[in-house]
């Protein structure tokens, strides 16, 4: 099936709709205090769960693209990692303020306390540059450097669901798949991987 431009529209509407629907149902819940016995926790799961479908839907459109021949796709990226950066900011809104009552000052003492916090946070300061850095004029502005940045979505796929395992205490078969649907995800785009600076890098010294 060809993705004509009216067809894209409306899938974009979709994915907007996908993305809207959920916070809705959200914020219903809060309304009508049905979140369960624990709503803080409710809220930060729900927001983290978001954030961590987001990014590997994102991680999705491009071998997706590739195998239906649907170029077109791509042009959803934005989209997604824009509201996959949104649902990130949630989640540590609802962490801050339900869980810390706006003490900011403790946030950074709570990050140090506990490092599965701060592999989250090293994955929103990413996801924050890639949003940031997303809009159409910067990326011309950048050149070659817009994508070596937008690379780093590569490494937020690992500290995501890294992130995820290490805040559990014992049910690690949900999280463990995660972190495996993520590792597959990358092991699609295994040769642009490899091909990155970075990866280059690292592993030179070792070949010579
Ligand atoms: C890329 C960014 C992030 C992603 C994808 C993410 C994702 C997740 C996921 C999937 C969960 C588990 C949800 C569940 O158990 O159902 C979670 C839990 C949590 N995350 Fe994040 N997170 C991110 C960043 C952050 C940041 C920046 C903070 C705060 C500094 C944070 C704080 C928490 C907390 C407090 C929990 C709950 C842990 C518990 O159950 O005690 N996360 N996150």
């Amino acid at each position: 099936m060809r993705l004509t431009p009216g067809r894209l529209f409306w899938l974009k509407c979709a994915l907007h709709t996908g993305f809207i629907l959920p916070l809705l149902w959200l914020g219903w819940g809060v309304a009508l205090n049905q979140l369960g016995g624990d709503p803080v926790q409710y809220l930060i799961h729900f927001t983290g769960k978001g954030t961590l479908h987001g990014l590997m839907l994102t991680l999705l459109i491009t071998p997706l693209a590739k195998r239906l021949k649907m170029g077109p796709l791509m042009q959803t990226r934005r989209l997604i990692g824009l509201w996959t950066f949104s649902y990130g900011v949630l989640h540590l809104l609802a962490f801050v303020s339900l869980d810390l009552l706006f003490a900011w000052n403790m946030l950074l003492t709570e990050i140090l306390k506990r490092p599965y916090l701060l592999v989250g946070m090293a994955g929103l300061v990413i996801l924050t540059a890639l949003a940031v850095t997303s809009l159409k004029s910067l990326q011309r502005r950048m050149g070659p450097h817009w994508q070596r940045l937008h690379n780093w979505v590569y490494l937020v796929a690992l500290l995501a669901p890294v992130h995820y395992l290490w805040s559990v205490k014992s049910e690690i078969i949900e999280p463990s798949l995660y972190l495996l649907l993520c590792l597959w995800l990358l092991w699609l785009r295994r040769e642009k991987l490899l091909n990155t600076a970075f990866i280059r890098k690292v592993f030179s010294p070792l070949s010579s």
